[in-house]
């Protein structure tokens, strides 16, 4: 069977290459800069973390705040994963996909310290900490969204990816279920504090809408810049919308209101004005790379439309 993308890249390499692969080298064992660079960006939360713990500044609660910090850093990196595929294809940066492996296991090295901290919260009293997972919601949603992420980082091995065959691909989109579950249990713990939560559901939007488009879209493999801004519009204001209907609904806020504050910064930046800029940039981005991208024969340009 010949398979094709990630898994077809591993399947055609030696098995010996399991013994000897650095992390920051490549397919053919050089030394990757960008590999290297994110490899110690991928350090740096929880050295920021520890440094503060270790030197009294972690607030009045360290613990807790430490167990917020990995949950943050937990449904960052998932998210900055999920952009791989996307960024790869409009920036053409083929190499970017390199890295997608380390963010996703690096995302669950944090859920993992996030669950210790909590289980340490809790005086490492298991019974406690599994009647609690069990009665609450937003902890039964965290915890099944760690068992996702721990069976994707179980076999995201290259013998595993090798011996899954396309059966790989459709278990790793479990990460697309995983991260909804991650978003779902960052909204409930949050209570009133939405602006970042918030954020984070209209980039994932964002990143679903891309793959979205991209399936029925995509002419080998790129997506037309004009579906990217397009996408941009939808998800910024459904990311407006969405803000309005939580504090109509929580705080009966009249929703024209709401909306009116994201054209002002009296309050702010909304959310809907971050997935704006985030979705401008991406397009801008996209934009100077076609102009940067010389006629070759063979390749393609991203198309703006
Ligand atoms: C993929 C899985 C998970 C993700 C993405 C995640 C993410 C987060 C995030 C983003 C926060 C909020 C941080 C903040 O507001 O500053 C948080 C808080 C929290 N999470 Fe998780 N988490 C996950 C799994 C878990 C699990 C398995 C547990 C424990 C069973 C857990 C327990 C907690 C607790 C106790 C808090 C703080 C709640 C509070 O202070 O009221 N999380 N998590």
């Amino acid at each position: 069977m010949r398979l094709s993308g990630f898994a077809g890249d591993i399947a055609r390499r030696n098995d010996d290459e399991d013994s000897v692969k650095l992390p920051w080298n490549d397919y053919s064992r050089k030394l990757s800069p960008l590999k290297l660079t994110v490899f110690i960006a991928l350090f740096l939360p929880v050295a920021w973390t520890a440094g503060h713990a270790l030197t009294g500044n972690l607030g009045a609660r360290p613990l807790t705040e430490a167990i917020h910090q990995q949950g943050l850093w937990t449904i960052r990196l998932i998210l900055v994963a999920l952009a791989i595929t996307p960024l790869k294809s409009i920036l053409a940066w083929q190499r970017l996909i390199l890295v997608r492996r380390m963010v996703g296991v690096a995302a669950f090295a944090y859920v993992l310290l996030h669950f210790t901290l909590y289980v340490a919260d809790e005086n490492f009293n298991l019974v406690v900490v599994a009647s609690e997972i069990a009665k609450r919601i937003y902890l039964t949603i965290g915890f099944t969204a760690l068992c996702g992420l721990a069976a994707l980082a179980a076999t995201s091995t290259d013998r595993m990816i090798r011996r899954l065959g396309r059966k790989w691909h459709t278990l790793h989109r479990l990460v697309y279920v995983i991260c909804a579950l991650g978003l779902i249990h960052y909204s409930m713990q949050s209570k009133l504090e939405q602006w970042e939560p918030t954020i984070a559901d209209g980039v994932f939007l964002w990143l679903m809408g891309y793959r979205l488009l991209a399936w029925k879209f995509a002419v080998r493999g790129r997506l037309g810049l004009g579906w990217v801004a397009g996408l941009g519009t939808v998800a910024t204001v459904l990311t407006g919308l969405g803000e309005a209907l939580y504090f109509n609904i929580a705080f009966h806020a009249p929703i024209g209101r709401v909306l009116m504050a994201d054209f002002s910064l009296q309050t702010g930046v909304r959310p809907g004005v971050v997935v704006a800029a985030f979705s401008l940039i991406v397009l801008a981005a996209g934009m100077a790379r076609t102009l940067a991208l010389p006629p070759a024969r063979g390749r393609s340009r991203p198309r703006f439309a």
